[in-house]
């Protein structure tokens, strides 16, 4: 080819793919895959934006939050969300004069226990979190109205909205306006801007390079250890990241020899109880060894856990509760208090 074909060349070339590719993003792509339909579309699509769309109608007022709150958050968040026992604090550490400002006088100046409400910039965040994300053991599990109501019930914790609050999908931006850190959201940081310098110099090498960069990551100290190290904290959904020891060793393994499947530990796995209870270590419930190991010779302690389990209760291991599991049937129960009791 000439020196002025070739451009030539490609422009042409350039034309008829992006035509194909025109055509086959029109859905005219014979033999791939099908167009989604409306409902998995919908099923998908369930994220709520910081501009508030994806919102879906509903409505809770505080005191309904508050009782959302005392049957499925306050065991790990505390009654007023002020505990720090499992996640930094949900509510603390802003004053009258945050909300009239929208930038939270203390993280500006540094040094103090962070919590959510501080740092939270978008009220849709919160909303989709929780929607998504919580309660912790059974996420997805509150309807619309229940997360309006606890995201009240927050909010009235952190003296954004009064007692009397009804929170909507109406009036969500009049509450984005009051957020005490609405304007602490900022873009002066990495690779926010894409047109000033490159951040790095790719100077390529191809061979005695020298030795292999390492990459290695770090989260300021304020940050690192609030959640404690991830690696040992069993987490029934999603992947563990910032750990900082190797892989984490899934239950099964842990607590059931390799091969055998106990009807126990899928019963517990299935109701959730692994998201409190752990092989070894206490995380909100006392570990499964140590269970075992406390009842180990005492001759009526089959039936005495499986009625615990079924009422809850606390004061055993400490001052956390375990929820009541009132539906379960006794086979059930039996079941998987005989598997903890053979925890090692
Ligand atoms: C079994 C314990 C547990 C229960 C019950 C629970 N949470 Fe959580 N919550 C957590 C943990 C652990 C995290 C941190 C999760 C993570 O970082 O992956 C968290 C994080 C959060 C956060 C995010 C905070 C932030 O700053 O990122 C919010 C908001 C929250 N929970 C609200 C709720 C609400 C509302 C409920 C009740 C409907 C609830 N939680 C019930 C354990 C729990
Ligand atoms: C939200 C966290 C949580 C969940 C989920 C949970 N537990 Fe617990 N569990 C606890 C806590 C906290 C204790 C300690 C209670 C105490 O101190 O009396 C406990 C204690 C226990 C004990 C020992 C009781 C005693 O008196 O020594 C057994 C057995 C037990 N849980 C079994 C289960 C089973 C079975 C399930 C699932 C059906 C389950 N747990 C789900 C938090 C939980």
């Amino acid at each position: 080819m000439s020196r002025w074909s070739r451009p030539l060349f490609w422009v042409l070339a350039l034309a008829i793919c992006g035509q194909g590719w025109a055509q086959s993003s029109k859905g005219q792509h014979q033999g791939i895959g099908r167009a989604a339909t409306a409902d998995e579309i919908a099923a998908w699509d369930t994220d709520v934006r910081g501009d508030l769309k994806g919102l879906p109608p509903g409505s809770g007022s505080v005191s309904r939050g508050e009782v959302v709150w005392e049957a499925k958050c306050a065991s790990c968040h505390g009654s007023f969300g002020e505990s720090n026992q499992f996640f930094p604090p949900l509510i603390g550490g802003i004053t009258a004069e945050d909300i009239k400002t929208g930038r939270v006088a203390g993280l500006v100046r540094g040094g103090d226990q962070r919590s959510t409400v501080m740092k939270l910039p978008k009220i849709s965040t919160l909303w989709d979190y929780i929607n998504r994300a919580m309660p912790w053991q059974a996420p997805k599990t509150l309807t619309a109205d229940e997360v309006y109501a606890v995201t009240a019930y927050i909010l009235n914790q952190g003296n954004i909205v009064p007692g009397s609050f009804v929170l909507s999908d109406r009036n969500m931006a009049e509450v984005q306006a009051m957020l005490p850190n609405r304007n602490g959201m900022t873009r002066n940081h990495g690779l926010w801007d894409t047109r000033g310098k490159p951040d790095v110099k790719a100077a390529a090498c191809m061979r005695n390079c020298g030795p292999e960069p390492r990459i290695t990551s770090q989260l300021p100290d304020h940050a690192s250890g609030s959640h404690g190290n991830l690696a040992e904290q069993y987490r029934l959904f999603g992947q563990v990241r910032m750990a900082v020891l190797p892989a984490v060793k899934p239950v099964a393994a842990a607590a059931a020899p390799a091969g055998v499947s106990d009807p126990g530990r899928s019963l517990a796995d299935k109701n959730g109880c692994l998201a409190c209870h752990a092989p070894k270590q206490r995380t909100i419930g006392p570990a499964l060894a140590e269970i075992a190991s406390k009842y180990r010779g005492v001759s009526d302690a089959e039936s005495r856990l499986v009625a615990k389990v079924r009422a809850g209760g606390q004061g055993v291991w400490g001052n956390m509760p375990m929820p009541p599991y009132q539906n379960l049937p006794e086979q059930e129960l039996r079941a998987m208090v005989q598997w903890m009791l053979k925890s090692e």
